[in-house]
């Protein structure tokens, strides 16, 4: 009976999973530093809403230096949906560290994506479009979608980044076309698949998402971990849970 329940949680486990990844890195010279991620709330419904919300709790809990949300806000702008997004993300003041955010393929297809990004802007997170930010000497750059040819690639070899860069890309495919030697890029889209196999083997990935499916990919064009995100867009999720990832990136080991 014991196990039972236990396979069945550990196939249709929907809880929000806390990800602990410790990266060293070529290029990274802010040994220590915490990256807390989300990635893909699709709040489209309150079940979205309120698993998101559970999302950013346990981000916020480990107290990281950075926090980051990689796209995929929802998928239609209704206004109770845009609704979501402010209530969600409006709990990252308490999150007490700088809060970036790349928009996502879906966020150009909901209908009223500017709308969208004005909602965005009353919240804690700064969205990234083509840009640059700057936190504790790291560099962020955040891509536009790339799905819709509108990310600006060149933005990762911009004279103006720091030895310990990190990319903001939805979706992890093109991470094959980031320029420059940035330390890291994290990406979502995936989903992990939702329905895998056990172990988490994905049977289906989007577009965008063929080659880098979830995980951390080290020898990856630039080294990228993808997130299996938090939002579901199938029915359910079979051996693979919504994830908030927590990363530690080390310099190199010696
Ligand atoms: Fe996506």
């Amino acid at each position: 009976m014991v196990a039972a329940t236990a396979l069945e949680g550990a196939v249709s486990s929907s809880e929000v999973r806390l990800e602990r990844r410790n990266i060293s890195l070529a290029r990274w010279d802010a040994p220590g530093f915490r990256i807390a991620q989300i990635s893909d709330v699709h709040l489209n419904n309150t079940g979205m809403r309120d698993k998101a919300l559970q999302a950013v709790h346990l981000a916020m809990k480990q107290k990281p230096d950075l926090l980051v949300f990689t796209g995929d806000f929802l998928n239609k702008a209704k206004p109770e949906c845009l609704g979501y997004v402010k209530e969600v993300f409006d709990h990252l003041g308490d999150a007490g560290c700088p809060c970036f955010a790349v928009p996502g393929n879906h966020d150009y297809t909901c209908e009223d994506t500017g709308r969208l990004f004005e909602v965005i802007a009353a919240t804690p997170l700064h969205l990234l479009r083509n840009q640059i930010a700057e936190v504790h000497g790291i560099s962020i750059a955040g891509l536009d979608d790339a799905y819709h040819g509108l990310a600006q690639f060149e933005t990762t070899k911009s004279s103006e980044l720091s030895v310990s860069t990190l990319v903001l890309l939805h979706e992890p495919d093109y991470v094959r076309q980031v320029q420059g030697t940035p330390s890291l890029v994290l990406s979502g889209h995936s989903h992990g698949g939702e329905i895998c196999l056990p172990g988490g083997i994905p049977i289906h990935t989007p577009i965008g998402a063929s080659i880098y499916k979830g995980g951390y990919y080290p020898d990856a064009p630039t080294p990228i971990y993808v997130s299996r995100g938090v939002g579901t867009l199938g029915p359910c999720r079979i051996f693979c849970p919504p994830e908030v990832t927590l990363i530690t990136v080390n310099a190199p080991q010696s």
